[in-house]
């Protein structure tokens, strides 16, 4: 889809992003000049669900300023996506002891791996859409430089994309431990320029702690383990990534709490999430999606987002990342995990 930029973007009919929903003609041409103080335009930010169609949201911050020069469109399209208001404001509880989470699957017969992530950008820089190589580069030092202060089960070794062999490259995907490369709705968004420079990964020996550097966000701190212990995924991210905090500061904002390039992941920034196998229940999906429905959760494929499920495992996680807490987020996951599983048991 091309578009000249001054004139109302066309939609195709079965179109249903909130880009869509939430962008009036009225409010384009409010928009359609203006740009943050970063050189961050409008059409930028909507360029993503513009060009791709299938978007489910479709656009990107380019920069703190982004939330607040565009409000008009993000606003409606955040309050549609968290369920979260103008007037809201986004509380967060990252402490260990609140979580009660007990292994809902100690043999290992449905949940197959656990992994929590939050996003985290740096302070006083652009977000990925906007920043500039040598920012980008900068950025890229600046947290090696705090992940090679981190020790015991956390120390590790940091990979950047350039050196990296490809065949090891695809390996650490299929494993589900790093990034895809070329994602269409990120390098519509800009954030894929300069690829691969100033990417990589950084993990440990037993690969359970691992933090991607400048892929859709500054940082993505990773937790993950086989099984369904999620109390300790969830004790060591929060032990991470508050070790991190003692060397960078991210950028936070009072009312959206973190703030990530997608207005998806703001406030928190975590996707709490388990690899979980459900042969019977996955094949009745409206039973399925009511569980999923009533406690919040998002349904992907094994390969993550825009991936399809196969031999009936599925990626269940939080939908929702702001207005509710740290704490929120994993219970909520966990809860519908447990109805999950027992639906799965009652199908057998
Ligand atoms: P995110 O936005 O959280 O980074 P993606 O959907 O892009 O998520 O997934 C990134 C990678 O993490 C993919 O390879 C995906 O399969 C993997 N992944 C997600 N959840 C789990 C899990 N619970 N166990 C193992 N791998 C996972
Ligand atoms: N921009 C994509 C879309 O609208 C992804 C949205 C949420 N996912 C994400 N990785 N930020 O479908």
């Amino acid at each position: 889809m091309v578009w000249d930029r001054l004139s109302f973007p066309e939609f195709s009919p079965n179109c249903n992003s909130l880009l869509r929903r939430h962008l009036s003609e009225d409010l384009f041409i409010n928009l359609m000049e203006i740009a943050t103080e970063s050189g961050f335009s409008f059409a930028q930010a909507i360029n993503s669900g513009i060009v791709n169609q299938d978007s489910s949201v479709g656009v990107y911050a380019g920069d703190a300023e982004s939330y607040s020069l565009f409000s008009s469109l993000f606003n409606p399209i955040i309050e549609d996506y968290h369920n979260f208001s103008e007037s809201d404001i986004h509380r967060s509880n990252f402490n260990t002891e609140s979580l009660s989470a007990p292994n809902p699957d100690p043999n290992s017969q449905y949940i197959l791996s656990t992994r929590i992530r939050v996003g985290r950008n740096i302070v006083d820089m652009p977000l990925g859409p906007a920043i500039s190589r040598e920012q980008r580069n900068l950025i890229e030092s600046q947290i090696v430089k705090s992940l090679s202060c981190l020790n015991g089960d956390l120390s590790g070794t940091y990979y950047p994309l350039l050196d990296m062999k490809e065949t090891i490259r695809n390996q650490l995907i299929d494993d589900h431990f790093l990034f895809k490369a070329g994602d269409r709705f990120l390098d519509a968004a800009g954030l894929n320029r300069d690829w691969p420079e100033g990417r990589g990964i950084f993990h440990n020996f037993a690969r359970t702690f691992l933090v991607w550097v400048n892929e859709e966000d500054q940082l993505r701190i990773i937790s993950m383990q086989q099984g369904g212990d999620i109390e300790a995924v969830f004790d060591r991210l929060v032990v991470a990534t508050r070790e991190i905090e003692k060397t960078v500061s991210f950028l936070f904002d009072q009312r959206l709490g973190y703030l990530t390039s997608c207005p998806t992941n703001l406030g928190t920034a975590m996707r709490a999430s388990v690899h979980i196998c459900l042969p019977k229940l996955s094949l009745n999906l409206s039973a399925f999606k009511k569980i999923t429905d009533l406690h919040h959760l998002q349904i992907r494929g094994i390969h993550g987002e825009h991936s399809e499920s196969e031999s009936g495992i599925f990626d269940i996680s939080n939908r929702r990342r702001l207005g509710v807490t740290e704490v929120e987020c994993v219970q909520g996951m966990y809860d519908g995990v447990v109805a999950l599983i027992k639906k799965e048991k009652e199908l057998e």
